[in-house]
């Protein structure tokens, strides 16, 4: 059964309903747009299928209009998808129903977030999510308790810093003008060093397109 609950649980986020507003505003045209790169959209969801067993429990944060747990959901027994744009979880609900896939739950949920039940999940995945994230390091930490022991933790995130620093400018004019949402300048070193402090062992880290796409496997020993 899919369904959404009406208010999202999170634990000390400062901001986010302001930045979730960003997303709800987005959400329709997110939903309509084509994925920028199928080739490397494709490779991410085979990459990712190489973790996953029938009996696994998945949780997915920033699961956006739920895309990506829709395809995976014939490979695992059970996903928790969750967002915290209500916009994008009533699609993904909608979405679910329409295709008939019963083994996804769609959930507000804010990162970072106490309230997930600790060591439930035998793969976490956060897709194009993590540099939207204000208090990343608190994130991290409450994903790694909801993740079995064993469990792999996978993300695909953009890097902005590797590109140019200079972002920083235009972006936050952009957020302003309220055309972006919050984003942290990231480096690869940046972002590892954060998931591995968060007591995760990295396994496998690979470059996708855009060439600052960081896909990273991380395991929970
Ligand atoms: C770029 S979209 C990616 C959606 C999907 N994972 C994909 O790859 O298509 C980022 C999503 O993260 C969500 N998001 C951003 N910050 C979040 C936060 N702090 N907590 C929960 N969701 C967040 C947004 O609402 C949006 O749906």
């Amino acid at each position: 059964m899919s369904n959404a609950s009406p208010e999202p649980s999170r634990s000390s986020a400062p901001d986010w309903s302001k930045d979730s507003r960003f997303w709800d505003k987005t959400a329709r045209k997110y939903a309509a747009s084509p994925i920028k790169n199928a080739n490397a959209y494709q490779q991410t969801l085979d990459h990712t299928r190489r973790y996953l067993s029938p009996s696994d429990r998945v949780l997915e944060v920033g699961c956006g209009t739920g895309s990506t747990a829709l395809l995976l959901a014939p490979d695992v027994a059970h996903i928790t998808a969750t967002d915290f744009s209500a916009e994008m979880i009533a699609i993904g609900v909608a979405k679910a129903s329409e295709q008939q896939i019963d083994n996804v739950d769609f959930a507000r949920a804010a990162l970072p977030n106490d309230d997930w039940q600790n060591e439930a999940y035998d793969e976490i995945l956060a897709f194009n999510a993590l540099h939207l994230v204000r208090e990343l390091e608190a994130a991290l930490g409450a994903l790694h308790r909801a993740l079995k022991p064993g469990g792999v933790f996978i993300s695909k995130t953009v890097c902005l810093a590797e590109q140019t620093r200079l972002w920083a400018l235009p972006l936050s004019l952009m957020r302003l003008l309220g055309f972006a949402p919050y984003v942290n300048l990231l480096t690869f070193a940046d972002l590892e060093q954060t998931i591995s402090s968060a007591g995760f062992r990295i396994e496998e880290t690979e470059l996708y397109p855009p060439p600052i796409s960081r896909f990273i496997v991380a395991r929970k020993d």
